[in-house]
């Protein structure tokens, strides 16, 4: 595998055990970039990313995904990353799933783990989480499509790339 790119996406893999290690501010601004550079619909930039790493609002998040779903969600990692755009847009799911994409991409780049989080919506629509929406500074009014947790695997052994199916791709 010679381009680094490709590279990057091909070895990308879902991390479920983070450590304790948080992400250097150097390497996020350059993980949240690459999700800003992301293409959108007419270039209309409707999706934003709210960035969530002071301890505090962590262990909230933590404490009322736990609550609501009755599981461990954010799989011990310390910073998540809220993808989110207008509900009503036709365009939102898209525009803020190209740039979830491309901060998995160049997270594992730059040698950090991650994975998509997807129950911020449901919570965020409770009484509790509309609350920490707020408190988030989230629009009252935009779908959260989706969250990137970033960290450091606990067991790197474990991130292995899955196989893909045979069928995947047809050229015709
Ligand atoms: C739309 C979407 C929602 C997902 N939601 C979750 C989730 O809530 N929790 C989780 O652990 N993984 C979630 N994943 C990760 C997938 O389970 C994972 O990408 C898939 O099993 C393939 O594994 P890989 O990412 O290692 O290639 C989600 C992925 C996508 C694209």
């Amino acid at each position: 595998m010679a381009n680094k790119a490709i590279q990057a996406i091909l070895t990308r893999v879902s991390c479920r055990e983070y450590n304790e290690k948080k992400v250097s501010l150097g390497k996020l601004n350059q993980i949240l970039e690459a999700g800003k550079y992301a293409p959108s619909g007419k270039f209309r930039q409707i999706a934003n990313i709210t960035c969530v790493r002071t301890k505090a609002k962590i262990e909230r998040l933590r404490e009322l995904l736990k609550e609501q779903f009755g599981r461990e969600c954010l799989y011990g990692a310390n910073t998540v990353v809220l993808v989110h755009g207008p509900r009503d847009d036709a365009f939102t799911v898209q525009d803020c799933s190209c740039v979830l994409e491309n901060i998995f991409v160049a997270a594992n780049a730059l040698k950090v783990q991650s994975c998509w989080i997807n129950q911020f919506d449901e919570l965020f629509l409770t009484p509790k989480g509309m609350k920490m929406k707020e408190r988030l500074g989230i629009p009252a009014e935009n779908r959260l499509v989706g969250a990137a947790i970033l960290g450091y695997a606990k067991d790197p052994s474990k991130l292995v790339v899955k196989e893909r199916k045979a069928d995947f791709i047809s050229i015709k």
